[in-house]
């Protein structure tokens, strides 16, 4: 499978997961697929609760997911959301995506078929990282 094989098939992953979203407060659907670096493929959708800081992201919920099946290294995510232009992911997102790799590429897709694509740490410069847990 070539690299443009695996992208397109992350989206169409991402697209799929984006119409299972649970998000009955902001009725915002989106959808992220994650690519791992054994071939993998794993989808999320956002998640939201009655009790709304509780609500996870596609982004983390598709991260989540995959790391839980065994996966450490996350190469590319798809991210498809509710506007005609891209959804970029958020904050917290970003700090998940670093974690597992800061060179993964972030295909952010709109849902006429508009595009961009950027890399993780591209995201998040100047992320918080795990060697600031040994300066005590
Ligand atoms: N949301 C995502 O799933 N990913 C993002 O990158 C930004 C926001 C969700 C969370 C919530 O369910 C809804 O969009 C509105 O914030």
């Amino acid at each position: 499978m070539t690299k443009s094989d695996h992208h397109d098939r992350l989206v169409d992953a991402a697209r799929k997961a984006r119409a299972r979203a649970y998000s009955p407060y902001s009725r915002v659907k989106i959808g992220a697929a994650v690519l791992t670096s054994d071939g993998e493929v794993y989808a999320g959708c956002n998640i939201e609760n009655a009790s709304y800081g509780l609500s996870c992201c596609a982004e983390r919920t598709a991260i989540f997911k995959a790391v839980s099946e065994g996966a450490r290294k996350i190469v590319a995510i798809a991210v498809v959301g509710s506007s005609e232009e891209f959804t970029s992911p958020c904050g917290a997102c970003r700090q998940v995506m670093v974690e597992f790799n800061p060179a993964m590429k972030v295909l952010r897709r709109g849902i006429d078929g508009y595009s961009e694509d950027t890399t993780a740490g591209a995201l998040l410069p100047g992320h918080f990282k795990p060697a600031e847990l040994s300066k005590k």
